[in-house]
């Protein structure tokens, strides 16, 4: 009968969050710091390092740079444990408003950010039998949301990615799950969930308020560590009752 894959060392490894800098992204890689891992975060621009988070800039929309960045972070901090795709932009119009390079931009990002990160970080994961590959979807996805249609694509792809990978690297050790957020209060969406959106929002939520980064960090921080190695292939909804 086969056991449980073991984590290589007792420490918790390397975590690398992408969209570190803010928001969920910010939230997870403290959380995760807190929770013991070795935290890497990459982001945009200019970046600044905090206690627990190491960061580096990385586009991740960019294959070369993601390879780059992997390949740097295995070498300087040691092999990654778990990877978190946390990077995502919104662009929230009607389809007729959206130009083609805003809808490319969101793909790009959102989709094969998440692809390029997890084909660079799984590759190295799978040959070393243990892993953790944790995605943001969101509820948009599954539920639907007027004036989020290239961003609902986009996250849809990430659940059918999610979906298939597991599948393909369950017997490795490696467990690819998404975290599918409902209506969270951070930059992303301060300026969208305000006047007549911002009611019609909280309308749809049963828990009467909008989640924070914690609420998907914590769900996050299970997911990385070894007490889930049973959960692969889900879309773990934290969204206070919305769907
Ligand atoms: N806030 C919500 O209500 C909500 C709901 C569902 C899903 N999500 C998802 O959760 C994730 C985080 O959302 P958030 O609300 O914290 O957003 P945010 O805009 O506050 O933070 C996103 C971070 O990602 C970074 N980023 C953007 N493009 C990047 C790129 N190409 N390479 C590297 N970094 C990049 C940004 O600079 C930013 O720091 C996203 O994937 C988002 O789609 C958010």
């Amino acid at each position: 009968m086969s056991t449980a894959p073991e984590r290589p060392s007792t420490v918790p490894g390397v975590a690398l969050v992408t969209g570190a800098a803010r928001g969920i992204g910010a939230e997870v890689a403290d959380a995760l710091a807190r929770a013991g891992h070795e935290v890497v975060g990459c982001d945009l621009g200019e970046v600044v390092s905090r206690d627990g988070v190491a960061m580096r800039t990385c586009d991740v929309s960019d294959a070369g740079a993601v390879q780059e960045m992997v390949d740097a972070i295995e070498a300087e901090n040691g092999p990654v444990e778990v990877l978190v795709n946390n990077a995502g932009i919104l662009r929230n119009k009607p389809l007729r408003h959206l130009t083609s390079d805003e809808i490319e931009a969101v793909i790009r990002v959102n989709l094969l950010g998440t692809i390029w990160c997890t084909q660079a970080v799984g590759t190295l994961m799978t040959a070393r039998g243990y892993g953790r590959v944790i995605s943001m979807a969101s509820i948009t996805a599954t539920k639907g949301e007027a004036h989020t249609s290239a961003y609902a694509a986009s996250k849809g792809g990430v659940i059918g990615f999610t979906r298939a990978l597991a599948r393909e690297y369950a017997h490795r050790g490696v467990t690819v799950n998404a975290v599918a957020p409902g209506f969270i209060a951070t930059d992303q969406t301060r300026d969208v969930f305000v006047g007549e959106v911002g009611d019609a929002v909280m309308a749809q939520i049963p828990a009467r308020r909008l989640g924070t980064p914690a609420d998907i960090a914590a769900m996050v921080v299970f997911l990385a560590g070894s007490a889930s190695s049973y959960v692969t292939g889900q879309v773990l909804t934290v969204d206070g009752g919305v769907t």
